[in-house]
């Protein structure tokens, strides 16, 4: 018998054995017990980090929507399987059953089919969340198509490049969104981006918001009637373990975004089975997770985890803040909401508002808190822990990663002692260390280094899409034979982690994960603009927040800067996104460069975050001069 189930930490322990000991019986037995195959595997594992390649359940036959979706319909039909919280509190929630959703699915599928979509094929999925959604992942899943979820925030140049980066055929989108107390025109983005896109031939559209909108002859249909149309029956292609199920895409610290592929079984095992665990998951749970499914924790912990455990999983269209502070309790209360998780960054700027906000609602439903993206600090973890858990329901810090297709590192609720801002132990499966500059494996405890991991697990990124030789130098060059995440870590004397932060030029800004690369590449773009370098530095709502050194091609002063300002951040909000906003621009005359060219971004980072005491040697640079007059007109 698999320990599916983790109850307490002597288990813990034992399983987390076994999974180093024999990490193939491991995961073949947790594969046999709990999902349905139409052919098991020949070969549980086959792998090198050096190629890199990586092969679960090889040779095994499955389809992941039969797994989420048709294998609990004779149990749980009736079963909330989806519960739509809409933006206005006024307007009703909607409770979709696995009947419903089965129904849902399979014509959307037949939708897709009748657009000439196949197996293989990519759609651009560009919506906002809406049960449609959710359903259109599933819907791809259904008939082998590999979708492309882009966060509908993005601007039209990040979502054309996206649709072109993986040659989609179909785009996916509504008219518009709600925010909040505003509408987002979602469709005028999506025309704005195809006018680069020859590959598309059909776009779908979904009315959420009943505006005016222009449709394009031969290429532009509302969704409604080709679902009204559609028949509720679509045999579920089947797929080889190791197929693609999805691309998502990440933010690099250099170059073009990283299309991540995973595949279908071992994603499937991995979110399944760390879903259960990490939030201690039980029949009559209402689970709610506030991310976006444009994102990996949407991908895997709203939509194929809860689903693939029968569970009910909550999706929000709205925004914490509205109609006012107290919208996330609200929730709680109305839907007795029993696993909650959101991030950092939410927690931080709901913890500036009156307690008023929180104290109005009967939170006594909730057993377990989450934490997901970013590292929480220690005043947010007892905020959180104090004034929605009620110190009763244990935090679960979890620690992981578009690539790592599932969390990696985090409390077991009520099985692991939990200690603010530590995301604790690996999971089972999970192999982490740490290593030094010089390549080499620190051992012992109380301890820090760079985050690696030695050894697969089922959910791990196969690749990226168009780029193999890139997943190769990102994540397995740095350190022989291991996966290198990017994060740095602290292991401590029971042998917890704590993960510190980025070592690359990735920002985590409101748990937002931003290269500095590409938002330097729409800076550059303004025509004032010479060249510019991109730090990040803490706030104390966002975790951190984004600081420019900008050159200008000729110098101007007051008012012109101003509306420069302006002009860089609107830049950046076309290219990439109004996340990527600038908070501090500063004009310099020069970067400080090494002999060779690199700008030294050290100095910036601690210039940036007023540490300006100890910026160490400066004398080997290109322009040492130029340091000193940066820290005097530094913010
Ligand atoms: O730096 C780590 C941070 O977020 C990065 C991954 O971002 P992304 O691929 O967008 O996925 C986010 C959702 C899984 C990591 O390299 N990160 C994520 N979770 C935590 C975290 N940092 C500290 N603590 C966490 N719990």
């Amino acid at each position: 018998m698999s320990n599916y189930h983790i109850k307490h930490l002597e288990e813990y322990y034992k399983v987390y054995r076994k999974s180093v000991r024999e990490p193939e019986v491991f995961w073949e037995e947790i594969a046999e017990e709990h999902f349905s195959w139409h052919k098991k595997w020949d070969k549980v594992l086959e792998w090198d980090f050096k190629k890199p390649e990586i092969k679960w359940y090889q040779g095994a036959k499955l389809n992941i929507t039969e797994n989420c979706i048709d294998r609990h319909l004779r149990t749980k039909g009736d079963k909330v399987a989806i519960l739509f919280e809409p933006n206005n509190p006024e307007e009703e929630a909607q409770h979709i059953t696995y009947h419903q959703l089965h129904e849902r699915v399979n014509k959307f599928a037949n939708v897709l089919k009748n657009e000439g979509i196949k197996k293989g094929d990519r759609v651009c999925i560009y919506l906002p969340m809406i049960p449609e959604l959710a359903v259109s992942l599933l819907a791809c899943a259904r008939i082998g198509a590999i979708h492309s979820v882009v966060f509908a925030g993005f601007s039209a140049t990040a979502l054309s490049t996206r649709i072109n980066d993986s040659d989609c055929k179909v785009v996916i989108t509504s008219d518009g969104s709600f925010r909040g107390n505003k509408t987002i025109d979602l469709k005028g983005i999506v025309d704005e981006a195809l006018e680069d896109c020859p590959g598309v031939h059909s776009v779908l559209v979904v009315n959420r918001i009943d505006s005016e909108i222009t449709m394009k002859e031969g290429r532009d249909k509302l969704l409604q009637p080709l679902l009204d149309n559609a028949s509720s029956h679509c045999e579920p292609e089947i797929m080889d373990a190791e197929d693609p199920l999805f691309i998502l895409y990440t933010s690099g610290s250099t170059g073009k975004p990283k299309g991540m592929v995973h595949t279908t079984a071992g994603y499937m095992v991995y979110t399944a089975y760390t879903f259960k665990n990490v939030f201690n998951y039980k029949d009559d749970d209402i689970y709610w997770c506030t991310a976006d499914i444009g994102w990996i924790t949407g991908h895997s912990y709203i939509v194929y985890g809860p689903l693939a455990n029968g569970a009910t999983t909550v999706m929000f269209e709205g925004v914490p803040s509205h109609p006012d502070y107290g919208r996330f309790w609200e929730v709680v209360e109305k839907h007795k909401i029993t696993q909650f998780y959101t991030a950092p960054t939410a927690i931080r700027a709901l913890a500036k508002e009156k307690l008023e906000y929180i104290d109005k609602y009967d939170l006594s439903s909730l057993k377990v808190l989450g934490s997901v993206g970013e590292p929480i600090n220690e005043e947010a973890w007892h905020w959180y822990n104090d004034n929605i858990g009620k110190k009763k329901s244990p935090i679960v810090d979890t620690w992981w990663q578009t690539e790592t297709g599932g969390i990696l590192i985090s409390p077991i609720p009520y099985v692991t002692p939990t200690i603010p801002t530590y995301a604790t132990l690996p999971l089972p499966g999970i192999q982490p260390c740490l290593m030094d500059e010089n390549g080499e494996e620190i051992k012992g405890k109380q301890v820090d280094g760079r985050l690696c991991i030695k050894y697969p697990w089922p959910s791990i990124a196969r690749t990226i899409w168009g780029n193999h030789q890139r997943y190769k130098e990102t994540y397995f060059s740095t350190y022989e034979n291991n996966y290198f995440t990017g994060d740095g870590a602290l292991r401590d004397t029971v042998g917890y982690y704590r993960i510190t932060g980025r070592v690359d030029d990735v920002i985590i800004v409101s748990g937002h994960n931003l290269g500095t690369a590409p938002i330097e590449d729409a800076i550059n773009e303004h025509p004032a603009v010479a060249e510019s370098a991109i730090v990040g530095f803490p706030h104390d709502v966002k975790g951190n927040a984004l600081y420019g050194y900008v050159i200008l091609k000729e110098t101007g002063e007051g008012r012109l800067h101003e509306n420069l300002r302006k002009e860089i951040n609107q830049m950046i909000t076309e290219h990439i996104g109004p996340i990527a906003k600038l908070d501090k621009i500063q004009f310099t005359p020069g970067l400080p460069k090494t002999r060779s060219g690199k700008i030294m971004r050290r100095i910036l980072r601690k210039i940036a975050c007023n540490e300006t005491d100890n910026l160490g040697d400066t004398s080997t640079l290109l322009n040492p001069e130029v340091v000193q007059t940066i820290i005097d007109n530094s913010f």
